[in-house]
């Protein structure tokens, strides 16, 4: 299990420190982060993923009164039915075959602490009349158990999905959706705010010089001109990633284009080229001119006929089109071979 115990004082201010914000949209959703930390009010992060909700989820936890006990995140997405409740109320020797020891569920991990519940909006459906129940009381028994488990817990929880459509859909019950959305808080992604970029590729190298130990790099501006122009799926999460990558494979002590792995930079390999409709037909017409006069040895007369054509208007596209052909009706010159 992932507890997470009691942060030291330093660490608590360092990962506040270390969370760029850099616009005052993520300024003004820090505000926000800030009061409600302050209470014991339920807090719905929503964002893409990689957008720094379990970050921020971290972030309430160390600004609230709870700072000194543990937070537990706990992921809703992978477990359903029994091992669902398993996880998060635990269980007594001997509930079901496999059950050697009475052991504890995220619940009662957190007790005093904050439990974050991520990709909450996929607590499958028939585990959700147990878990709002549970929200609203915070009180359960553990599986097979028989005495009633009361916990003082913080919910702080997180989703990447339309939240509201899955209410809509009826996969996931309204009541237990405005049980966790008290407080919601939304994290653009962040090619919203891009004008991060700069201080997370500055703060992120830093970061990396110091854990393997290995001297920083000069960003050239061009490489920022790249990430900038590029959308981040993955958002914070992709770029962090990439940097750590191309900072490994690097032993140069700048970073330029050339050192970007090619996948990334096929994301800005150039397009088809865009025609208008006079160059697509000067270019399929001198394509179907050059094969014809080809296939019958340069002379004109029959290439004429067969493109169905005067002579004189065959005679006017060569000159339009500045079509050369040697006597046999090869292409000459900047045509050849084309
Ligand atoms: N604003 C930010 N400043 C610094 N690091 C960030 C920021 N947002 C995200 N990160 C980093 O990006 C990674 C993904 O963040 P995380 O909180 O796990 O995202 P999510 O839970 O939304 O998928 C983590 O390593 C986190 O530390
Ligand atoms: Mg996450």
């Amino acid at each position: 299990m992932n507890v997470q115990f009691p942060y030291a004082k330093h660490l608590q201010e360092s990962i506040i420190e270390e969370f760029i914000l850099e616009s005052d949209v993520m300024r003004s959703m820090m505000k926000v982060v800030h009061e409600v930390a302050q209470y014991d009010v339920n807090v719905l992060l929503m964002g893409e993923s990689g957008t720094g909700k379990e970050m921020l989820a971290k972030i309430i936890h160390m600004q609230s009164p709870r700072a000194g006990t543990p937070f537990v995140p706990v992921n809703c997405g992978v477990l359903s039915g029994l091992m669902f409740e398993d996880k998060l109320f635990g269980h007594e020797k001997g509930a079901f075959t496999g059950a050697i020891r009475q052991e504890k569920g995220c619940f009662e991990m957190a007790d005093k602490g904050t439990l974050f519940l991520d990709e909450v909006s996929e607590v499958p459906l028939e585990n959700q009349v147990d878990f709002l129940r549970v929200l609203e009381d915070f009180r359960f028994l553990r599986i097979g158990g028989s005495e009633f488990i009361d916990v003082d817990v913080r919910i702080v929880s997180a989703t990447n999905k339309d939240f509201k459509d899955q209410v809509k859909k009826g996969l996931f019950r309204e009541d237990l959706f405005y049980r966790l959305h008290v407080v919601p808080i939304y994290i653009p992604p962040l090619r919203e705010r891009k004008m991060a970029i700069p201080r997370m590729v500055d703060h992120f190298l830093n970061r990396l010089a110091t854990n393997y130990k290995k001297p920083g790099l000069q960003v050239r501006s061009e490489v920022i001109d790249i990430f900038c122009r590029y959308d981040w799926p993955g958002n914070v999460r992709e770029l962090k990633n990439l940097l750590e990558r191309v900072f490994i494979m690097n032993d140069d002590d700048v970073m330029a284009i050339e050192h970007l792995p090619s996948d990334f930079l096929w994301h800005f390999r150039d397009p088809p080229r865009l025609m208008d409709l006079e160059e697509v037909r000067r270019a399929a017409e001198t394509k179907a001119i050059l094969d014809v006069l080809y296939r019958v040895g340069g002379d004109k007369e029959r290439a004429a006929k067969i493109l169905r054509i005067s002579p004189r208007t065959l005679r006017y596209k060569l000159n339009k089109y500045d079509i050369k052909v040697d006597r046999m009706g090869e292409p000459v010159a900047a045509e050849k071979g084309g």
